[in-house]
């Protein structure tokens, strides 16, 4: 059994909407347990990210996948709160050799969201994770990686005023990301 984690903030709730179709794309590989981990602003003081249950459920996954909104051209502040506790982690190589994958949800068409991706795949790096990038072409006629992004997961808010963004192309794009570090996954726990 391969465990994968969804771990993401998202302010107004488009980036839990993709979480979401990331974790149904997870939950959708054999052999895989899924986490969707939501962080909360509540869970930092004096700026700083505590929250032992979270972590407790990052160090038990096989793989994570970081999600947050582009924010100012990088990811949200509760986000790097996040990532700035997991140093603990980074001292010890807890997450080492886990797999690591990424996603963000932002206004425009561009938005900067690969400033946000290219900070999820540092804090990999850092923490010794394996990064899974995102192959699917863009051309094709369902909206898959319409933004064509191959670093990881972008998906656009705001297109579409009668439910919230992102639209079913993104879910799409979303979902296929979790099969595919959910697949990973359950191959390395074999
Ligand atoms: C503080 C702030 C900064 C933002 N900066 C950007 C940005 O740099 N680029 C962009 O395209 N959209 C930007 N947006 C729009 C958000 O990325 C967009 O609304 C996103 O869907 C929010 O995700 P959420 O609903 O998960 O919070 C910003 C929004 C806020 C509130």
């Amino acid at each position: 059994m391969a465990t994968v984690s969804i771990l993401y903030f998202s302010g107004a709730g488009h980036t839990a909407k993709l979480a979401e179709a990331v974790a149904q794309g997870a939950a959708s590989i054999a052999g895989v347990k899924t986490n969707l981990i939501a962080l909360s602003g509540d869970d930092i003081t004096k700026g700083r990210y505590h929250n032992d249950a979270v972590f407790a459920q990052l160090d038990a996954s096989d793989a994570i996948l970081f999600g947050s909104p582009t924010y100012m051209g990088g990811p949200a502040a509760q986000f790097k709160a996040f990532a700035d506790a997991s140093g603990d982690r980074w001292y010890r190589g807890a997450w080492r050799d886990k797999l690591a994958a990424g996603f963000t949800v932002s206004s425009g068409p561009s938005g900067d969201k690969l400033s946000t991706l290219h900070y999820f795949f540092t804090l990999a790096m850092q923490h010794g994770m394996i990064w899974v990038g995102f192959p699917e072409n863009s051309m094709n006629d369902k909206g898959i990686n319409r933004l064509s992004s191959y670093s990881g997961v972008m998906a656009q808010a705001g297109q579409e005023p009668v439910e919230i963004a992102p639209n079913a192309a993104d879910k799409l794009t979303g979902e296929l990301l979790g099969r595919r570090v959910a697949a990973f996954a359950a191959k390395l726990a074999v």
